[in-house]
């Protein structure tokens, strides 16, 4: 029987409410850890439960999304509640199967629904995730302690008190039921930041909460030490809305080079000394040059913020003492004033040069004071206080950077201690993690001071889970003890890794946040040159350690609520290869909904790396100076015992994503599709004959959806069935990605084709355009019916729906077949999807009655439906016009159609962009222009330009086209109109007023 998914869900709603996970809404357990790429819960809720459900489960679309989100009329984010017990026992004994589970949004929304969830995932990393986003709360969600008044408020755990014994206010007298695994954590996070505090050697080392770092490096030309700074600015944070011309802001301060030293100037600060009122927010004009430097007029005053020192793309640097620019090459070692052809970049060079004198150091084999000359070391520019949450900014003083190498000596002391991470960093990589570094071992990626900071956090996080096992000894079978110091050591060491990110020379100073940005929150790990640090014992801020155990204590009270809304159902979590899936016997599952990676995307195993090196320590114990298994051992051990060193030595040639560096280093033939292609084979072992495969994907290039089209209908004989536009974790959400949303993220949901079904499209021609023309048809009625919460398709601006829905229409009906043929070749998954293009927009064009022929009109048309709000299309979309009209872009730029623009943003960023030329308002001055652009280039469109300009100016002139062109031109003036009407076009569109005049015209003509 066909499931909810096929016939239809409410996808607008669903990724209205996916939408609102973002800011406030997140789900609060994503701020345990960052991950990539993590599905919004609502989403995978309503689409697990869409395939599940039989397509008659349900007779109204409200009682549907009622079952799935029983708050929504309470105005709390959907995904914050359970579903409702009707249809958690709907799906009672249904189960799931996620062999890319990541960070678990799609088992936990399973788990929540009452089916039976299996997870699989290839990295250790994601793996100790899952199994504290899945298996800890569900196991320990019964188990409860009471707790005092005093405790509680100590703890910081009064709104789990309240939450979890239904009361409103805590009272320092009262009793309290608080989850046992939250007290825990909450407990132990704090005794290791005591502990911590009575360490002799780390108290000294702090005596500030935040510090600013960066590099400084000896000038080539005056040898004094110079520091680099990327950026001036400390604070630059506006009042209320960030809107242009905004002047209000409510922090302002930023350094400056005097006399060899670096000052400090805090607006905030004047403004209190000279009493000039409300100092929380300034009265100022701003202007900056790039984001790093700039000028500022406040109280009758002009201050010059200078811009940075130093510019790694163009690789170079100034001196703050002599001034010289330091644009020297290194070349055999000698340093020269040579081309940027010669050798490397002389603070390029001197940054390895750091990483070998540190290692050097470390091992006894140069002086602390030889370490000390290397041509770039580490160095403090700003210390900083909170006060009542505000900061206080000082200079660091050479004292304070003495604290760095004071720290670099009890290293030097413990060296060979296995706490100290030294495995290698990803040696093909080299792009994605900062080449400028230099670093090759993950503890280079700390200074000294933060290295030591971090290994004293995991020997006490150790001694804690050791701890925790021994008490409970009493009362408890050792196996439910042992797993239950696991997870309270697990949660403590997502807290450490959290700590890793925002306390790394690679955590940018953020002069808005006025925190240190996380080093792992993009695609890669970039280089930075201010860095934040945060001393251990700071009060909580975003990142540092009193901070992420609140964090991971929110996340709990979350998980171990969502735990407890399904009694009946279980997970399972497998840290196995999808490919090889060796730990799954011959079960069968109802449905497989996945999330697999998106070709070149994330490459995973590199860069969590990161974590893994600590998640590795935390967890295991150390014995005769090794680490050995203590908790979660089949993610740090292989079959004979020994240590994993990284993720990308043992699992990265398994990961399923394209990755050229690493394919060539592991000396591996493949292609991201043949990947993708054994994957899905194997996972298909284990769904059921009739189940449905249901792929969330969000790539933007065809070839990666070709790669996926290949592995499921080519290769693994399904047609797809459903496809929905989902909203995903990206900034840009589905309305704002507009009409190239066919690009962007979807859900599709396939079956196995049954029995031999060939194609021959020269023979089926017309027969195939009727069937996409009819199924666009009865999807667009579905649609209506579904959406009654009012016009929502047709609001959506430019109409995305109905291209994206025509464009799933051909392709339903294409890989419903295979092979599929023509001009008497088998046509590959690129060739099918090109073909699906050219069959939707036919139907498109069609199932409205519009009549061109013209190749330039369609061409026309088709840029118009695909083009982005405000007029552009990048070169991803592009080549989808290409193929539905077979034009290449330069033929588009001769016929007048687009024109290539740059854009802004920094270079890595730039990407082309064309602007699809067209009257953007409907005065004549417009026509002109636009046809002075098109004037003899495309017949048709230079005749519609001239009918409209007589229409606007209402002079009739002599239209030089043929008669025959003319008649095409005013089809193509009908087929604008017959669009906005599709809503593929604004009503307000100029082209389609313009067009109406044309047509109002006709009679004088
Ligand atoms: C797009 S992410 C999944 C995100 C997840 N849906 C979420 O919401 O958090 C894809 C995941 O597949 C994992 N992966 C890659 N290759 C794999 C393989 N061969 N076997 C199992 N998992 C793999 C990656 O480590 C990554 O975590
Ligand atoms: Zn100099």
């Amino acid at each position: 029987m066909p499931t909810l998914l096929e016939r239809g869900i409410p996808i607008e709603a669903i990724n209205y409410y996916s939408s609102a996970e973002k800011g406030p809404g997140r789900p609060p357990h994503w701020e345990m850890v960052f991950w990539w790429t993590r599905k919004p819960l609502a989403g995978a809720r309503g689409i697990i439960a869409a395939s599940l459900l039989p397509d008659n489960a349900y007779q109204s679309t409200d009682s549907f999304l009622y079952d799935l989100f029983p708050c929504i009329n309470e105005k709390r984010t959907a995904h914050s509640c359970n579903p409702s017990p009707r249809l958690i026992e709907k799906l009672r004994g249904k189960r799931l199967l996620d062999p890319f589970a990541g960070f678990g949004s799609i088992p936990l929304e399973a788990s929540r629904l009452g089916v039976d969830a299996v997870a699989v995932e290839l990295l250790p990393t994601a793996y100790v995730f899952l199994k504290a986003v899945l298996e800890y709360p569900r196991l320990f969600r019964d188990r409860f302690v009471e707790v005092d008044g005093k405790t509680v408020k100590e703890l910081g755990l009064e709104d789990v008190a309240k939450q979890f014994s239904g009361r409103r206010e805590v009272s320092e007298s009262g009793r309290y039921r608080v989850p046992m695994l939250i007290y825990d954590v909450a407990r132990w996070g704090s005794w290791v930041i005591n502990k911590l505090r009575e360490d002799p050697v780390i108290r000294e080392l702090y005596d500030a909460d935040v510090y600013i770092g960066t590099w400084e490096v000896k000038c080539p030309v005056c040898g004094r030490y110079t520091p680099l700074v990327g950026n001036w600015w400390l604070a630059r944070v506006k009042k209320g809305n960030v809107k242009k011309g905004n002047k209000s802001y409510e922090r302002l301060a930023w350094m400056e080079w005097q006399n060899g030293e670096i000052k400090v100037v805090d607006l905030n600060e004047q403004c209190r000394q000279q009493r000039l009122g409300n100092c929380n927010n300034l009265s100022a004009e701003v202007t900056t040059r790039g984001e790093e430097g700039g000028s500022v007029r406040w109280a009758n005053q002009k201050f010059v913020v200078p811009i940075k020192n130093v510019d790694a793309r163009d690789e170079t640097a100034q001196c703050l003492y002599c001034r010289a620019e330091i644009n020297h090459r290194v070349v055999n070692g000698k340093v020269v004033k040579g081309d940027k052809k010669d050798g490397d970049w002389y603070v390029k060079w001197a940054l390895r040069q750091w990483n070998e004198n540190y290692e050097k150091y470390l091992r006894g084999e140069i002086t602390l004071d030889e370490l000390r000359q290397s041509p770039a070391r580490p160095t403090l520019l700003v210390k900083i206080y909170v006060k009542d949450g505000d900061l206080q900014f000082k200079p660091a003083t050479q004292q304070d950077t003495e604290k760095l190498w004071k720290a670099a000596e009890e290293l030097r002391k413990m060296w060979g201690d296995p706490d100290i991470p030294t495995e290698q960093i990803s040696i093909y990589e080299t792009k994605r993690i900062t080449p400028i570094l230099g670093a090759n071992r993950w503890y280079q990626f700390f200074n000294p001071r933060q290295l030591l900071t971090l290994i004293k956090l995991v020997k006490l996080i150790r001694q804690v889970g050791h701890m925790v096992e021994e008490k409970l000894k009493e009362g408890w079978n050792s196996e439910d003890a042992h797993k239950y110091a696991e997870a309270v050591t697990t949660y403590l060491a997502i807290a450490l890794i959290k700590y890793a990110d925002f306390n790394s020379i690679a955590s940018h100073w953020t002069i808005t946040w006025l925190i240190p940005n996380e080093a792992l929150a993009m695609r890669g790990i970039a280089m930075v040159w201010n860095y934040g640090e945060y001393s251990p014992y700071a009060p909580a801020r975003t990142g540092n350690w009193l901070r992420n155990i609140e964090s991971v204590i929110e996340g709990l009270s979350y998980l171990i609520n969502a735990a407890s809304g399904s009694s009946t159902s279980s997970v399972r979590v497998l840290l196995d290869d999808t490919s090889e899936l060796s730990k799954l016997e011959s079960e069968k599952f109802d449905v497989i909904v996945t999330d697999p990676p998106y070709a070149d995307d994330v490459p995973y195993s590199e860069l969590s790396d990161f974590y893994y090196v600590w998640l590795k320590r935390a967890l295991s114990y150390v014995e005769n100076n090794e680490l050995k298994p203590r908790f979660l051992p089949e993610a740090f051990f292989d079959e004979f015992v020994l240590e994993i060193p990284t993720q990308w030595q043992r699992f990265a040639p398994k990961e399923v994503s394209e990755n050229e560096g690493r394919w060539e280093h592991f000396s591996l033939k493949v292609t991201f599709a043949e990947l993708l292609t054994r994957a899905f084979a194997n996972v298909l072992r284990f769904l059921r004959e009739d189940g449905l495969l249901v792929v969330y994907y969000v790539a933007k290039k065809p070839e990666a959806w070709a790669a996926l089209v290949d592995a499921l209908w080519r290769e693994n004989g399904l047609e797809l069935v459903a496809a929905y536009p989902v909203e995903t974790e990206s900034e840009e959400s589905v309305v704002a990605r507009g009409k190239a949303s066919v690009l962007g993220g979807y859900v599709s949901a396939w079956r196995r084709r049954v029995g031999e079904r060939p194609l021959d499209l020269d023979v089926a021609g017309e027969e195939a355009f009727r069937e996409v023309a009819s199924r666009l048809e009865d999807r667009l009625k579905a649609l209506r019916r579904l959406e009654e919460r009012r016009e929502a398709l047709r609001s959506r601006k430019g109409g995305a729906t109905t291209w994206v829905y025509s464009y799933l229409a051909a392709l339903e009906y294409l890989t419903a077949h295979y092979p599929v043929r023509l001009g008497g070749v088998e046509l590959s998954s690129d060739g099918l999807m090109r073909q699906a293009v050219v069959l939707a927009f036919e139907a498109l064009l069609r199932s409205s009655g519009i009549k061109v022929t013209d190749r330039d009109a369609h061409a026309y048309l088709a840029l118009r439906i695909m083009e982005s709000e405000s007029g552009y299309v990048d070169s991803d979309t592009l080549s989808y016009v290409e193929k539905a009209v077979g034009l290449e872009h330069k033929d588009l730029v001769r016929l007048g159609l687009i024109t290539e623009v740059e854009t802004g943003g920094p270079n890595v960023a730039k990407r082309k962009t064309f602007e699809v030329l067209a009257p953007r308002n409907d005065t004549v001055d417009e026509v002109k222009r636009v046809y002075s652009l098109q004037r003899g280039r495309s017949a048709v469109l230079d005749c519609l330009r001239q009918l409209q300009l007589n229409a606007t100016t209402r002079i009739r002139t002599l239209i030089t086209c043929t008669s025959e062109v003319r008649e095409e031109a005013l089809n193509l003036a009908r087929a604008l109109i017959e669009l906005s009407k599709l809503g593929l076009l604004d009503k307000d569109d100029a082209d389609v007023k313009l067009s109406r005049l044309v047509l109002g015209m006709e009679w004088w003509q």
